[in-house]
């Protein structure tokens, strides 16, 4: 029912310099693959198929990501090395790639706009790639988002709680409680000046749009650090009919900050990429073993 994500790529990434000044953000790799492959992977899982990528300047590695290297793969062809490729190989077989420009940054507003012409008139889901989400137990973050949209129709944004100090880094919701996890939106502001916050209830890279927020997004004027806000389109969305917002299950790992970023390569290293090391050995163990069994 969903089925394009969109995935505004075009940030400077300025916190993580001097890494990113050459080098997308959404490229740095949380152990062994990067944060946008993550994020697609959590889009496939959800049912979506079409991937579109708003890029900017001297970010062309995402493109060559999603590609074949044929160079490379006739290098490591028939070799144990092979497998490495085996989940990038699925990724780029399950879903189609576009990829458009922002030509100036001027903000997450309007790189959302930017993708109008790749998203048509359609709902569609929002990842920011740099937050990290995943759910060990169940469902990914946007799954859970989609299986919402089902039932109301209307944008969605994924909330998380935060500490009181930390409220000015994000678009913070008020709401009315429709369940212990779901609120009908009333108010938002994008990073309240401390002492301002109208909850603790942080906006994180996760949102499902209807397409009229397109309509919003022209609308609005640059507000806050003098970008677009999706913040204030989003607030005149819920004015006008109804924006929900999701405190999801799961762990969120805010990459864009150092602290973050180490955070979650220590965390996917040991409940990811470890197990799956495993489950590998224990594979080929029983491989073996049947192969000697004849
Ligand atoms: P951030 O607020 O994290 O900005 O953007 P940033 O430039 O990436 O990073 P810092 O703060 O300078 O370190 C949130 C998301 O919106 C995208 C970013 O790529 C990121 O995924 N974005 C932001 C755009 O695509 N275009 C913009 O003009 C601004």
């Amino acid at each position: 029912m969903i089925n394009k994500c969109l995935f505004p790529a075009a940030g400077y990434g300025t916190r993580f310099l001097p890494a990113t000044k050459s080098m997308p953000k959404e490229m740095m790799p949380v152990v062994n693959k990067p944060l946008i492959e993550y994020g697609v992977e959590e889009a496939l899982e959800a049912g979506m198929e079409s991937m579109c990528i708003v890029t900017g300047r001297g970010k062309h590695t995402l493109m060559d990501h999603f590609d074949k290297n044929y160079e490379l793969e006739h290098q490591i062809e028939g070799t144990n090395k092979e497998i490495l490729l085996d989940d990038i190989r699925r990724t780029i077989d399950s879903a189609q790639f576009t990829f458009i420009r922002q030509r100036e940054m001027k903000g997450l507003g309007h790189a959302v706009l930017t993708g109008r012409e790749l998203v048509g008139n359609e709902p569609f889901a929002v990842v920011l790639a740099d937050d990290l989400c995943v759910n060990h137990d169940g469902e990914g973050v946007l799954q859970q988002m989609v299986k919402l949209y089902k039932q109301f129709r209307c944008s969605i944004v994924a909330v998380q709680e935060v500490p009181s100090s930390e409220t000015h880094k994000y678009g913070v919701i008020e709401g009315q409680c429709i369940r212990n996890d779901l609120f009908r939106v009333t108010n938002m502001v994008e990073k309240p000046e401390p002492g301002t916050e109208p909850s603790n209830l942080a906006i994180i890279g996760r949102y499902i749009l209807t397409p009229d927020i397109f309509d919003y997004i022209e609308q609005t004027d640059a507000g806050k650090g003098g970008e677009i806000q999706i913040t204030d389109a989003l607030l005149r969305q819920a004015e006008n009919g109804c924006v929900i917002a999701y405190k999801f299950k799961g762990q969120r790992f805010d990459c864009g900050s150092v602290e973050g970023y180490m955070e979650a390569s220590n965390h996917c290293y040991k409940n990811l990429y470890l197990k799956d090391k495993d489950i590998a050995l224990k594979q080929e163990r029983t491989e073996k073993e049947v192969d000697l069994a004849y």
